[in-house]
């Protein structure tokens, strides 16, 4: 595989393969330190990112390879004008494998079908972010055990939230899910991803009161509202604390549901609950590095 740029780019099959090599690199870390020496991973992210980036790059100097790259747009190339295609095209003159994260929708695909190295789409626009994806579904099988046979709760931004999309295309892949959407009107999924639910046959229901629905969650994924894709700033301000996971709606939720969140959050879950057992959203992003981590010796074919 040499391309990542939707969730749907990987077979369910291969997705255990990562998770599975995950387990092990968890297990047993410092079998993995070699992995990679002498390969280097170019991070082009045209746009912010915390765990995004710094675990992409942990996860390099964890198989011991190393890293390069640039974290905005202002600091590269194409504050000067320079195209996307162009900038990863000199990428992969100085690297084994390029990240990318680009604030327009579609760029990683730009990018990958102008280099022969492998690429992976680490968020682009409002689309897609397939890496989040592998670190929520190897947290969900870390933490619930299995990957079918669950309800699933999204809350919040469902119109913009890339991580949501991708999960729910990754996720729409096994049995016995049931989705729960839950979000302001304005901020409903797009009607691409229904679209693409309906003729899956997904078992869906639309909510706007969390409360309503909380308690037949299994999983509930809170996510921020996406502030920097809105087109004006009163629309934001209106709806951006329009849900607010505090501990007397966690006292609606079932004894082994978990609260993910791809981070960072701002008001959307009150920090009293970050010491409720049920809360993951830490430990998902550490199992990001690990999730990048497979990902970069499946794409180098290291093993
Ligand atoms: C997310 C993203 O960039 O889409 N963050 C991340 O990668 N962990 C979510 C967000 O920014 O809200």
């Amino acid at each position: 595989m040499k391309k990542l740029i939707s969730p749907l780019d990987l077979t369910t099959q291969e997705i255990d393969q990562i998770l599975d090599l995950a387990d092990h690199i968890i297990d047993n870390p410092k079998a993995f330190a070699h992995k990679c020496d002498g390969k280097i991973l170019a991070t082009l992210f045209f746009e912010p990112s915390t765990r995004t980036r710094l675990s992409f790059e942990s996860a390099m100097l964890s198989l011991g390879g190393q890293v390069l790259g640039f974290s905005s747009a202002d600091s590269c190339s194409a504050s000067k004008g320079e195209s996307v295609a162009d900038t990863a095209r000199m990428a992969e003159g100085y690297a084994d494998i390029i990240a990318m994260r680009h604030p327009k929708e579609g760029a990683a695909a730009v990018a990958a079908a102008n280099v022969d190295c492998p690429l992976v789409n680490a968020g682009d626009g409002g689309h897609l972010h397939p890496t989040q994806t592998l670190t929520d579904l190897l947290t969900i099988h870390r933490l619930h055990g299995r990957l079918n046979n669950l309800t699933v709760g999204f809350c919040g931004d469902l119109k913009f939230g890339r991580t949501v999309h991708s999960l729910i295309r990754a996720m729409m892949r096994y049995t016995g899910i049931k989705f729960i959407l839950v979000s302001p009107q304005e901020l409903q999924l797009p009607d691409y991803i229904l679209d693409e639910m309906k003729a899956n046959g997904a078992d869906f229901q639309v909510a706007e009161r969390l409360e309503e629905v909380i308690g037949e969650m299994d999983i509930l994924y809170m996510t921020r509202v996406q502030k920097e894709r809105f087109f004006n700033e009163e629309d934001y301000i209106r709806l951006r604390d329009s849900y607010i996971l505090d501990p007397e709606k966690m006292a609606l939720a079932k004894s082994d549901m978990i609260v993910m969140h791809p981070l960072p959050r701002v008001n959307e879950i009150s920090v009293a609950v970050d010491k409720d057992p049920r809360a993951a959203y830490f430990r998902q992003a550490k199992f990001g590095r690990y999730a990048r981590m497979a990902l970069i010796m499946k794409m180098l074919e290291v093993d």
